[in-house]
């Protein structure tokens, strides 16, 4: 992830988070009983195995960004990447994108199956609020009952019919049609848009900030910023390679998938990517210097390769 980073300094911290959310995820995956080992090592396998573990790093970024203690910030950014990767176990099932390779392994249902990895979906999401809900005992300030109630009720109206899973189901019925632009936009901010900004609202609300002025700057930068990134997706399943992007190129058209691509040609599709960028960009405009990392990061979103 850090080779399309184009500031050293914020290359660094996404490194330090990243070894971060391993950890944590690993400890909060740590938990088996034999009668369901099966279930507990496809959860692992989908979780651990690899992932630029982007969201995370949102929540981080951002609480950090309003001086959040980093222990508070765990549970919401595990929280997130949890949903995240049962979203991604589900949308690789033959009823959905029938992906055989993700994150450059088979995917969870290739691994293990389908049953198993329909249910290591549903115990990742039912994981990510449990994590989230939990009172921690921290001294530097864990998050109070009404910050959780909040980062519970964002997370969840974020991957419900409102978002991740209406997106997914736009999706589903999209195939082989050729949506307008409003309705490719729609579908896009939905099925990812919705969780990216989830995971910088999460990060505000862990930093404090659910009444204040920069809370819905933070909730439009998101917004833009989740829909530049599936635009990004949307284009290196054209021009990516399987070996860089760990799953099968190309798959897209193969389904008959509307894309921003399909829908716009190549060259206008990253022409809207950065237009998205820079309306995140100036979402921040009143934020100043506290919002360095978020603004770098943005340039990242575009420029990746993976
Ligand atoms: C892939 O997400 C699925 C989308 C929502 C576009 P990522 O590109 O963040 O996947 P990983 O976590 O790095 O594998
Ligand atoms: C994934 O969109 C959206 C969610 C998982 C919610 P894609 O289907 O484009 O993601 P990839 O390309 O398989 O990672
Ligand atoms: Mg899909
Ligand atoms: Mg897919
Ligand atoms: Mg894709």
């Amino acid at each position: 992830m850090t080779s399309a980073v184009r500031d050293s300094a914020l290359a660094a911290s996404i490194e330090a988070f990243q070894q971060r959310i391993e950890r944590t995820l690993d400890h909060e995956l740590r938990a088996d009983n034999p009668p369901t080992s099966r279930l507990c090592e496809a959860m692992r396998y989908s979780v651990l195995g690899g992932g630029k573990r982007l969201r995370p790093v949102l929540v981080y970024l951002t609480g950090q960004a309003f001086q959040a203690p980093l222990l508070r910030l765990d549970a919401p950014a595990a929280a997130v990447e949890l949903i995240h990767a049962y979203s991604l176990i589900h949308d690789d099932l033959p009823a959905m994108d029938d992906d055989d390779l993700r994150r450059g392994r088979p995917s969870c249902h290739r691994a293990f199956d389908q049953g198993t990895a329909i249910l290591a979906g549903d115990a990742l999401q039912a994981l990510a609020f449990e994590v989230l809900a939990r009172p921690r005992d921290q001294p530097a300030g864990g998050s109070s009952a009404e910050q959780r109630v909040l980062m519970l009720a964002t997370l969840a109206r974020a991957i419900g019919t409102e978002g991740m899973a209406g997106g997914q189901a736009i999706d589903l019925e999209a195939i082989g049609q050729a949506l307008n632009a409003e309705a490719i936009e729609r579908m896009h901010r939905r099925k990812t848009g919705a969780l990216i900004q989830a995971s910088i609202e999460l990060g505000g609300l862990a930093a404090g900030l659910a009444h204040a002025a920069a809370y819905p700057a933070l909730r439009a930068f998101g917004a833009e910023i989740g829909l530049a990134f599936q635009i990004q997706d949307d284009i290196l399943d054209v021009t990516g390679e399987t070996s860089v992007i760990g799953k099968k190129k190309g798959a897209d058209a193969a389904l008959g998938k509307p894309t921003y691509p399909s829908v716009f040609g190549l060259e206008a599709a990253r022409a809207l990517a950065v237009q998205h960028r820079d309306r995140a960009l100036a979402a921040l405009q009143g934020l100043g210097a506290s919002a360095l990392r978020l603004r770098q990061l943005a340039y990242y979103v575009v420029d990746r390769a993976l």
